[in-house]
């Protein structure tokens, strides 16, 4: 929304321009005036919308077309004023103002214009007749007022009129020659629709359209409202409303109705609070909230995330039975602004399409927005698969940098999820070196493979407060020397680590999975090492007895590649 309004007044000479300004400072018709009033600012406190308002005066003796041109370009809206006794002020809204204030300029642009007709005590009728096809004519009129700063009628009315049309544009919302709302605003409508369709059966129930207006205007609806908002609705629509409840459309048409009726404040209001901006599109601040998390401090899901989730996986579960389909999963997907999740989900977790496996995961990746992770797969994260799903076997060739699994930690489950960094990366700032646990893994078979995991640990780690493992792959391999100075085993004692965990997935049956265990228990009690964990645990399963279920990032080094 903007921050501050600058109306413009323009009009022939004489239609009374500058006694409007000084009737509505003064609350009193001035019998005489100059011809051009001061600009004046209103401070926000005293106007409607609570933004300061500023008031420019134009007088053609006074100012050149330049100059006019500038407080044009100056404006936020522009009031075209014209006395509705004199009817060659009204032609010239048509020949000579609209004109010039929006000649040339492309639709979406145009500043907004509120006609002024003043004067209306000197006259019994209204000027309407004449002023409705010139409406019509140009959609960026917002509307006409008639008032008369003689008797001081309309006055307030008019400079209210026009900070609504700066603050709660009609433009991006409705197309007054189609006379229907725009796509992107049936759009954003059609969103907000969905997400206060809390249990997607396409119909807003009492409940929900009382959250819904509690939560966008602070207070729920009289019951009575609520009827009469329904009534309108059924009179006016053949299917908007369905079981006592607003269906879509029934939403869609109430909203045209606030903008008909020049309510269109209401429909801002809405759509505002459902994160959209002026261009009716989404904001940053709503899409990637601000999330403080303090230096050597890691996040997990508390039970309201975990219920949340719960709840929208439960919502869009149609048929109930513990998955999401690929229809379900796009009508989950409808209320973003894009598909965050492409194929490689389905080798990121072998569970993805194993009910009742694919519930915690889901829970897992939707949590992993909020995680700083990384990868490409390897044999751990293969590994942390356990096994191929069908959808892997269908298309192996989708790659997911991501492997996600639960791990037991202390009889608790955690959610590890593996991001793997290959050699080539480079970190450009500390932060991308972050996470929760690092796993340094070389090739016990490659002399040169430790030199770099030891390389990234002094780069990255070796200072800091993420616990670090070195993982010795290939462990069904003939260990060969290392390279660098100091054996594995040597570095990880001078150190302070754990000494290097062998693995191997080349073994007969299922890989060992003990590494995840140790990494996610790593990341999960970082100021514990190895041996003190196992004295520490009757505490530690004491300790998270009150926490719920969290999920576990961390990062995954790749030395294999190295050997070259
Ligand atoms: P310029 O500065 O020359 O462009 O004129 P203006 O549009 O600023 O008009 P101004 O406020 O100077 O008013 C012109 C004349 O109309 C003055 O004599 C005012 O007293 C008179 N006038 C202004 N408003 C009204 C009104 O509402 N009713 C009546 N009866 N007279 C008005
Ligand atoms: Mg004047």
């Amino acid at each position: 929304m903007k921050r501050d309004v600058r109306i413009l007044l323009v009009g022939e000479a004489q239609v009374g321009k500058t006694s409007l300004i000084m009737a509505l400072v003064g609350e009193e018709f001035p019998e005489e005036v100059p011809p051009r009033a001061e600009e004046i600012t209103i401070p926000a406190d005293v106007t409607p919308e609570k933004v300061p308002t500023h008031i420019v005066d134009y007088s053609e003796s006074e100012q050149t077309e330049d100059e006019l041109q500038e407080e044009i370009t100056k404006a936020n809206v522009v009031c075209v004023v014209y006395d509705v006794t004199v009817e060659a002020t009204i032609e010239k809204i048509r020949t000579k103002w609209i004109p010039l204030v929006n000649g040339g300029v492309e639709k979406a642009s145009r500043i907004p214009i509120i006609l002024v007709g003043n004067k209306s005590d000197l006259q019994s009728g209204s000027s309407m007749e004449i002023i409705l096809p010139i409406m019509n004519q140009f959609s960026e009129i917002e509307t006409c007022v008639e008032c008369s700063a003689k008797n001081l009628k309309n006055i307030s009315e008019l400079f209210y009129y026009a900070q609504k049309a700066v603050l709660h544009p009609t433009a991006p919302l409705y197309d007054p020659e189609e006379k229907q709302l725009r796509p992107t605003c049936a759009r954003a409508l059609t969103r907000i629709f969905n997400i206060s369709d809390q249990d997607n059966n396409q119909i807003l129930s009492d409940d929900e359209l009382n959250y819904f207006q509690k939560s966008c205007f602070g207070n729920p609806l009289a019951p009575q409202a609520l009827e009469d908002v329904k009534t309108v609705v059924w009179k006016n629509t053949t299917d908007g409303v369905q079981d006592n409840g607003l269906t879509l459309n029934g939403f869609l048409f109430l909203n045209t109705l606030f903008i008909q009726r020049g309510r269109h404040e209401t429909t801002w209001t809405i759509l505002r609070r459902f994160g959209y901006a002026d261009e009716l599109e989404l904001t940053d601040d709503y899409l990637y909230p601000l999330f403080r998390v303090p230096q050597g401090c890691s996040t997990e899901l508390n039970h309201f995330g975990y219920q949340f989730l719960q709840r929208m996986f439960e919502k869009h579960d149609k048929d109930g039975d513990g998955a999401l389909s690929p229809v379900e999963l796009q009508s989950f997907f409808n209320v973003f602004p894009y598909v965050p999740w492409g194929p490689e989900l389905y080798n990121t977790c072998s569970l993805c399409l194993d009910p009742p496996g694919w519930y915690p995961i889901w829970m897992s990746i939707t949590a992993w927005s909020t995680w700083v992770t990384w990868a490409t797969p390897s044999s751990l994260s293969t590994t942390l698969r356990h096994r191929p799903s069908q959808a892997q076997k269908e298309s192996p060739g989708e790659l997911s940098f991501y492997a996600i699994n639960t791990v037991q930690v202390s009889g608790q489950e955690k959610y590890l999820i593996l991001y793997e960094i290959d050699v080539d990366t480079e970190f450009m700032k500390a932060s991308d070196a972050a996470c929760d646990v690092a796993c340094l893994m070389y090739n016990v078979n490659d002399p040169k493979s430790f030199n770099y995991c030891a390389c990234i640990y002094k780069q990255h780690y070796m200072d800091g407060q993420i616990p670090c493992i070195f993982v010795a792959s290939k462990s069904d391999l003939p260990e060969v020397t290392q390279q660098h100075g100091l054996s594995p085993a040597e570095f990880c004692y001078k150190h302070r680590l754990p000494p290097p965990f062998y693995f191997t997935c080349n073994s007969p049956g299922l890989p060992s999975t003990t590494i995840y265990t140790k990494l996610a228990t790593a990341a999960a009690f970082p100021h514990l090492n190895d041996t003190e964990l196992g004295a520490a645990s009757f505490w530690l399963r004491v300790a998270l007895g009150a926490s719920i279920t969290a999920v576990v990032g961390f990062a995954l080094y790749k030395a294999l590649a190295k050997s070259k």
